[in-house]
């Protein structure tokens, strides 16, 4: 590799980054073809090895809502220690029962923001989701686990189009409020424009919100997934979700289509001089391996390029 790109620092961006990597459950939940457990398995090391700490591993939902998933105890078994501590989704007691099974140390709950999502991708109403996480979480944190939670659609629906912000930190706080520690918001369908980063990033200060306790979870569906990282760095968002290699979407929603690349984000970080600790080479040879194993390139701009 060359020692591009050249960096040139921006003011009052925050010096340090955690990318939270969730390519092989947000990447691979959406394949169709069934990937081997070892192959995950081996993602989730080289993923590590490339320097990346937050991995979520795998979803504890019902099996036939993500086929793709269903392998999720032999993964964690076969991670073995190296997988406790990484974090893997549970919508209710019944996925928490098998991550606490597992010895499993991080959860991710998921909400969304909008009705219609609720229904299609929990088979709950908006209201009733809290009634399915409430003790999830309680249970959760008293077992000493730490407890992410999604809320999904938070800047637009393929259903109801746009989402009021106060709706989003509405559902926002009610998880916070339920004791989970961050909040990672979701552009699920990818229709997030840099201004309505800002305003929502800054509606949920307004209600009392750690910024720091917010993550940002970009889908790149129109291009903007960059753009609205930026607009997050200059609100003091110090947390953002990836897919190596761009993999992504979600299977209860179908315009939703592959995550920000976590390559991507790295060369643009790179580029602002911005910490993270990834190894750039490292993980685009294993998104290049990977696409190997699925049968397609990598939709990412930035393993494109490098791996050509
Ligand atoms: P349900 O059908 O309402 O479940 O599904 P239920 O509570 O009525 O239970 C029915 C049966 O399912 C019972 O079995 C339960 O034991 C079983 P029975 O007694 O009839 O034999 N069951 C389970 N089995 C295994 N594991 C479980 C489980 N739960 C119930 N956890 C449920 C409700 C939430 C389970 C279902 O809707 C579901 O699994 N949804 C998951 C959908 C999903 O994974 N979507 C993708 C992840 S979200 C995403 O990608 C967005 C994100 O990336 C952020 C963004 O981009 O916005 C995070
Ligand atoms: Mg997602």
């Amino acid at each position: 590799m060359t020692d591009l790109p050249m960096t040139v620092p921006a003011e009052g961006l925050p010096a340090r980054v955690t990318i939270y990597e969730v390519g092989p459950r947000d990447g691979l939940q959406n394949e169709a073809g069934l990937i081997p457990t070892e192959v995950k398995a081996e993602l989730i090391r080289r993923l590590l090895a490339a320097g990346l700490r937050m991995v979520e591993t795998t979803s504890f939902v019902h099996p036939t809502w993500v086929p793709q998933l269903a392998d999720a105890e032999d993964l964690m078994r076969m991670l073995g220690d190296e997988g406790r501590d990484l974090p893997v989704l549970v919508p209710n007691e019944r996925g928490l029962d098998r991550a606490l099974e597992l010895g499993c140390r991080h959860v991710a709950i998921f909400g969304s923001a909008t009705e219609t999502f609720a229904r299609k991708n929990l088979n709950r109403s908006l209201d009733e989701q809290f009634a399915m996480f409430e003790p999830v979480v309680r249970r959760a944190r008293d077992a000493g686990l730490d407890v992410r939670a999604y809320v999904s659609m938070c800047f637009g629906d393929p259903w109801e189009g746009v989402v009021p912000i106060e709706q989003v930190v509405s559902v926002g706080r009610r998880l916070l409020d339920l004791g989970a520690s961050r909040l990672s918001l979701g552009d699920t369908i990818g229709v997030g424009t840099a201004g309505h980063v800002t305003a929502l990033v800054e509606a949920f200060r307004g209600a009392g919100t750690d910024v720091g306790d917010l993550a940002l979870h970009f889908h790149d569906t129109y291009g903007q997934a960059l753009s609205n990282v930026q607009a997050g760095l200059r609100s003091g968002v110090t947390t953002y979700d990836a897919s190596a290699g761009g993999l992504g979407g979600c299977p209860y929603a179908k315009s939703a289509t592959g995550n920000l690349a976590t390559e991507d984000l790295v060369w643009f970080l790179n580029g602002l001089g911005i910490e993270h600790g990834v190894d750039l080479d490292a993980l685009v040879e294993t998104s290049t391996w990977l696409a190997g194993h699925l049968g397609r390139p990598s939709p990412s701009a930035v393993v494109r390029a490098l791996s050509g």
